[in-house]
């Protein structure tokens, strides 16, 4: 068998050995790596103020005027449907009209594609870091 160690060793490059045998045969990455990309993205840039848990209790919570979003509860505030078009808006923050005071909440549609040189190339990379995010927290919803 010649197969198996170009298998294997294509995963590890790839980064998704930790996954189960079953996903191996699929050229698309298993839910599983997606959702820890998503989680990447969180613990960077969503922690210090929603917490580790999602629940709102970040270490930079305390100085905020108003209290970052229990991130766990979003499906369950909405009637159990995780609204996944509104926290994405939520967290792009490009589209919202800013109607009073100020927000709290960072723009991240204007800060996830900081690191990419390129325009077209930043907008698709904001997009797609936000829908990581968005699928990292659907997975968090109790
Ligand atoms: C500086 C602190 C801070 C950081 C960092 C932060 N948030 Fe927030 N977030 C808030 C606050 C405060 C709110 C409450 C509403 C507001 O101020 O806009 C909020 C609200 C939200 C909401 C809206 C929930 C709803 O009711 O629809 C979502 C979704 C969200 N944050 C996701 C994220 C994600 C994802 C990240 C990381 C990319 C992040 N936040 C990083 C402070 C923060």
């Amino acid at each position: 068998m010649v197969a198996l160690p170009l298998v294997a060793g294509w995963l590890t490059l790839s980064g998704f050995a930790q996954d189960p045998p079953a996903n191996t045969a699929g050229a698309t990455p298993p839910a599983s790596s997606l959702s820890e990309a998503g989680r990447t993205l969180y613990m960077r840039y969503c922690a210090s103020c929603h917490g580790m848990d999602a629940r709102g209790d970040g270490p930079a919570a305390a100085a905020l005027r108003v209290p970052p979003t229990d991130l766990a509860r979003l499906a369950r505030a909405n009637h159990g449907a995780f609204p996944a078009a509104r926290v994405t808006d939520a967290i792009d923050g490009r589209i919202r009209i800013p109607v009073h005071g100020t927000r709290e909440m960072p723009i991240w549609g204007e800060r996830l594609g900081d690191d990419i040189g390129n325009r077209d190339t930043r907008e698709e990379v904001v997009r797609g870091r936000i829908w990581l995010l968005v699928e990292y927290l659907r997975t968090l919803q109790r």
